[in-house]
């Protein structure tokens, strides 16, 4: 079976992870601190702290941004569901607007038009292949005085006209979830613009506890746990180290999927050709009532033929939370194109483009009319 996404763990970094058990030090220690510079060091030294969970780091960023309860946080409805939930967990109201179709990214029109006086922060959540314009977005949330969280999960190792995102802005948050571009089993990051707020991020990502001048300890805010263990930060140094390399391979197999996948007439693929970019996952969109098949059949063809695909995303404004809050159907209608359409094909780094070239056969026969 081909899996749509895998890690790639080398001896190496089993070596590192075993002697991080080994050294007597597995929760936070120096291995963190280490993973933290080193990551720092590709965000052109912005000040970075890593977590348990991308999904953490968005609550976190949320909370040092000082956003709660009457807070609107104007974000797009195609993401991962961690954007809505964090949202609406920190108390605030999640105001969705659609995406570009091919890029994914944030239609700033609506979000300018979404904008009211209780609106705090965009969050915009970044795809492979293409960035939103990041300097127009900026732009926008300085001209309304707008913070911005950029989910950056999908996206660690793409460029902005020449700087990594995460290098440039106001905030950015990673993951280093498996099916990410690098791994620490579980885990996030969250850079930010300035040392206070990273001293305010170490605060919340640890039950919220300060230090009294005589060194015992104060809370003066409600916080969870979300510190990340050395045991994962020794695995995040070494995936670290392999991370160009990842990012290499898995453009490599990108662009396979452009040269070999079977015409189909309406069917969206991703953005081509735009340099910088990195490539966690390559969706399509498939028109598959003029195919005459569903969604569902034709995934299950492809299983039948050893090949795993994903969803990336349903629209979260048509989740049971997001009607909840209002939303309707009709309201996104790229957002809604997308989750009714899209298709996560196999691309990590444990495949060749032999694999690929197989995906993009198998799709073709499974297509093939009669
Ligand atoms: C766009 C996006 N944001 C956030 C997350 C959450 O990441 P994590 O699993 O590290 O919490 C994901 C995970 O798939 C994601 O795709």
């Amino acid at each position: 079976m081909l899996n749509f996404s895998q890690p790639l763990i080398s001896e190496d970094t089993i070596a590192a992870m075993v002697a991080t058990m080994r050294s007597g030090w597995i929760a936070s220690g120096p291995r963190v601190v280490e993973f933290e510079c080193l990551l720092s060091a590709t965000f052109n030294h912005r000040p970075t702290r890593v977590l348990t969970s991308a999904t953490g780091a968005m609550e976190i960023a949320l909370l040092a941004c000082g956003i709660g309860a009457g807070d609107e946080v104007i974000t797009s409805t195609q993401s991962f569901f961690s954007t809505m939930n964090m949202i609406v967990k920190v108390g605030a109201k999640p105001v969705f607007v659609d995406c570009d179709l091919v890029t994914r990214a944030i239609d700033l029109q609506q979000v300018e038009a979404a904008i009211t006086p209780n609106t705090k922060a965009i969050v915009p959540t970044h795809f492979p292949g293409a960035l939103g314009d990041m300097d127009a977005l900026y732009a926008l949330a300085r001209r309304h005085r707008l913070r911005v969280i950029e989910d950056a999960a999908l996206v660690q190792g793409s460029e902005w006209q020449g700087r990594a995102i995460g290098s440039f802005g106001d905030i950015a948050t990673f993951s280093f979830h498996p099916n990410k571009n690098m791994t620490t089993i579980e885990g996030g990051a969250i850079v930010v613009a300035d040392e206070a707020t990273a001293r305010l991020v170490e605060t919340l990502r640890f039950h919220g506890i300060t230090r009294r001048p005589d060194d015992t300890r104060d809370v003066s805010v409600a916080s969870g746990k979300y510190n990340m263990s050395d045991v994962s930060a020794a695995i995040g140094i070494a995936q670290l180290q392999q991370l160009p390399a990842f990012l290499a391979q898995r453009r490599q197999l990108a662009d396979r999927y452009f040269e070999v996948f079977p015409t189909i007439a309406d069917a969206v693929l991703p953005p081509q050709g735009v340099p910088g970019q990195s490539w966690n996952m390559f969706c399509v969109l498939l028109p598959y009532q003029h195919l005459h098949t569903t969604r569902n059949a034709f995934r299950a063809a492809l299983r039948e033929r050893g090949i795993a695909t994903g969803l990336s995303y349903e629209p979260s404004h048509l989740t049971s939370l997001g009607l909840g809050l209002g939303y309707h159907a009709g309201q996104f209608p790229n957002a809604e194109r997308i989750g009714e359409q899209t298709i996560t094909l196999p691309l990590h780094c444990g495949m060749t483009t032999a694999d690929v070239d197989r995906v993009c056969a198998a799709i073709a026969d499974v297509l093939a009319p009669g």
